[in-house]
């Protein structure tokens, strides 16, 4: 059986490793892939464009591609799961509608409020004075948040009045975020601790993966500017049990029961981004209409259960049927990043220490790498996020030693990542080992 991954992230390598472990799929391709997904048993990268889905779909027409699966949100947002029904080509992901939860920040705020699912207060503007004054009435903290796609970075947290206005020009008057900042949606300030719950759906029912909680901003504590995704863990431990079967009763059965009522079934991963508040508010924060990047590489590390049968029975609307089984062991991976990340970096370093890596309970997933053949091969950096290293371990502290062991033998010239990711989980293990 041939598999195709269209993305060339850390969550593509973690999603095609894991498939590539069915013995039946003898190979994975990944459109365009990385360094790593280049030189691993199994898997090879084509050079085809996420974006270019008529090549993607001839290329999966000729090789007779089981399954498709998407990595990125920007070919669900632009249709390519329509694009290959149309051509009767199995591909796992919300329809180009279904993707508005995440390509339209109003369409889902607006679908929230319709299905009564928790989440902050909003108002959506597409004038500047008309969005200033809604800040001077509410005051701050407020969070205004461009519309459309900004890769993760079309959000701002604004503390002052003056930040909140700053936000607005740039995105409504200077345009700098494009058409995604045309329009915006400001809402109310959640305080708490976010989680992320992604499931499978199959456009009725549901399999969830495990949870996990990653960290956005670049540095340590939780400062500095947001990024795709530093580093991420599994489980998440502030979904405890209880709190697991409120997001499972209060937010993902009403979101998937409420885009089949509006006639938009969703089928794909279905990625919640939850705040948990101390008092025990579960909000939405965002919907992201995939995996998440970096909570693949440790879930998918977890993953036990066949997850070819999972995204094929999936396919075929009977994922009720199916039980995902997790290694009980956590996970911890923290990325590896370009100096400069998440502003413009530097590119073609040269990675060392990668064949070092012997531990069992660790893999390095790769992102932003390229491996290029000269007297041997060689692993150089390609991107902003360059690689994450994943690890098992007995207990959350134990997962991020691993991690951590592997990362110092890596190396390149402006290597930079987060020294405490995870920090959360392991005061929280702490607490609970004195009580
Ligand atoms: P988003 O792209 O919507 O996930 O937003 C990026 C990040 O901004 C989130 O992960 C949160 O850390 C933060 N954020 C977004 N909306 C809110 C909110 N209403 N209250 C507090 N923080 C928020
Ligand atoms: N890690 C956040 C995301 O995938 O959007």
């Amino acid at each position: 059986m041939k598999i195709l991954i269209v993305g060339s992230g850390g969550r593509e390598h973690a999603l095609a490793w894991k498939v590539a472990q069915n013995s039946r799929v003898t190979d994975v391709y990944l459109a365009p892939g990385n360094g790593g997904t280049q030189t691993e048993k199994k898997l090879t990268n084509v050079l085809l464009d996420p974006l270019d889905f008529e090549d993607l779909a001839t290329f999966a027409e000729k090789n007779k591609i089981a399954f498709t699966l998407i990595g990125p949100e920007a070919p669900l947002v632009n249709g390519i799961v329509d694009f290959f029904q149309s051509r009767n080509l199995p591909c796992f992901g919300p329809s180009k509608e279904a993707s508005q939860l995440e390509g339209s920040k109003a369409f889902s705020k607006d679908f929230l409020k319709r299905h009564k699912i928790p989440s902050a207060e909003y108002e959506v503007f597409t004038d500047s004075a008309k969005a200033k004054a809604f800040v001077t009435q509410a005051g701050t903290p407020i969070v205004i948040k461009a519309d459309g796609l900004a890769a993760g970075k079309g959000v701002v947290v604004a503390q002052t009045e003056q930040e909140a206005n700053s936000a607005i020009d740039d995105m409504l008057t200077a345009e700098k975020y494009g058409q995604a900042g045309r329009r915006v949606v400001i809402e109310t300030f959640l305080e708490g601790e976010e989680a992320s719950f992604i499931a499978m759906v199959d456009g009725k029912n549901i399999l969830p993966m495990a949870t996990s909680q990653d960290h956005k901003t670049r540095d340590a504590g939780d400062k500095g500017p947001n990024t795709g995704g530093m580093g991420a863990y599994s489980p998440a431990p502030v979904l405890d049990e209880e709190t697991y079967s409120r997001v499972m009763r209060e937010v993902i059965i009403p979101t998937v029961e409420g885009m089949a009522l509006d006639g938009i079934p969703y089928t794909g991963f279905l990625y919640a981004g939850l705040m948990i508040s101390s008092n025990g508010s579960i909000n939405v924060i965002e919907f992201n209409c995939r995996f998440g990047d970096p909570e693949a590489q440790p879930v998918m590390l977890r993953l036990q259960s066949d997850f070819v049968e999972h995204c094929m029975e999936a396919l075929a609307g009977r994922l009720d049927q199916q039980t995902a089984k997790w290694d009980p062991r956590p996970a911890v991976g923290v990325v590896m990043a370009a100096k400069g990340y998440p502003a413009a970096y530097s590119t073609g370093e040269k990675i060392t220490g990668l064949n070092e890596i012997s531990n069992p309970d660790v893999k390095i997933f790769h992102a932003g790498t390229k491996t290029v053949e000269e007297d041997q091969p060689k692993t150089i950096t390609n991107g902003g996020r360059v690689l994450c290293s994943a690890a098992l371990g007995a207990n959350i502290a134990e997962a991020q030693k691993n991690a951590y062991a592997a990362i110092e033998k890596i190396a390149w010239d402006g290597a930079f990542y987060r020294d405490d990711i995870a920090y959360r989980a392991i005061a929280r293990e702490n607490r609970t080992e004195t009580e």
